[in-house]
């Protein structure tokens, strides 16, 4: 099975960018599933129903979130009625989160996979639940290769050890690992010792020309001066739309490829060779 995973979607660069190259890489890579990193899609901060819908329209099929999940109020009654949404599973209990952190999906392809969004606790949220005890209930719930034909985890989180410590605690149960939130794609794509696919961090769809997205002016004057002289806003230029494609065994869900996607924008490109045949036979029957 052949998927692909994007990351943050940065303001209006980000799902413009999504729209312009998304359609024709699910054609030219075969993709039957395709889950998108949507936590800065309104203006840099959370999702609102009406962004959710340009990137479901851009073909999306999955969207995850992080910790601007809830910047934008209406996002807290949106994903109850949206199941596409999901949010990170380790929100404590007594915050009693809206909407879900794991969700099982069919393929047009009739393939299920269940896809978990999970947040990290370093330099980040110290008061969320244990990612790794919450991610161990959701794999032990649906088996790989059983319940489920690919699983991934998005793991949003700041330190690149927690990602990478998450990576080894989902290997053998997970088809990927992939990490969000840091906003620059990381040289490490690799499958691991248990077959789980694994990126620190994806990357984002975004104008690179920017501080992670963002203008360059407004957090360079917070660096430089410790003054703020206004939010931040997103970058505008072309984004450059980052994320991995991955090829799984049908028979037990484990990665047997990945390799990243850049495309757009100024960083360097790469789009990964996937053969003719290889793409037809991914194509749903008609
Ligand atoms: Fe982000
Ligand atoms: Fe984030």
């Amino acid at each position: 099975m052949r998927f692909a995973f994007f990351g943050d979607i940065v303001g209006r660069s980000g799902r413009d960018g999504l729209a312009e190259h998304l359609p024709h890489l699910r054609r030219r890579l075969g993709l039957e599933f395709v889950v998108v990193n949507a936590e800065n899609a309104a203006g840099g901060f959370g999702i609102t129903e009406s962004t959710a819908r340009e990137l479901f329209a851009a073909g999306a099929d999955c969207l995850t979130l992080g910790n601007h999940s809830w910047d934008q109020r209406e996002a807290l009654t949106y994903i109850v009625r949206e199941p596409r949404l999901i949010r990170p599973l380790n929100y404590p209990a007594a915050s009693q989160a809206p909407g879900r952190g794991a969700q099982l999906f069919e393929t047009e392809g009739g393939h299920r996979v269940l896809v978990i969004n999970l947040l990290g606790r370093v330099h980040m949220e110290p008061l969320l639940d244990d990612p790794f005890s919450a991610v161990d209930r959701e794999l032990d719930a649906c088996p790989l290769g059983q319940a489920a034909d690919a699983i991934v985890v998005d793991m949003h989180a700041e330190a690149t050890s927690e990602k990478m410590a998450m990576g080894h605690f989902c290997d053998g149960r997970a088809s990927l690992v992939i990490g969000t939130h840091s906003h620059v794609p990381t040289a490490d794509a690799q499958i691991l010792n248990g077959g789980a696919a694994y990126q620190s961090d994806a990357g984002a769809c975004a104008d690179y020309d920017s501080v992670i997205g963002n203008q360059k002016e407004e957090p360079l004057r917070r660096f430089t001066t410790r003054i703020s002289g206004g939010r931040f806003q997103p970058a505008e230029g072309p984004a450059t739309v980052c994320g991995v494609y991955v090829e799984t065994d049908p028979a037990t869900g484990l990665a047997l490829r990945i390799e990243p996607i850049r495309i757009g924008g100024r960083l360097s490109q790469t789009v990964p060779d996937v053969a003719v045949e290889e793409r037809l036979q991914a194509a749903p029957a008609p």
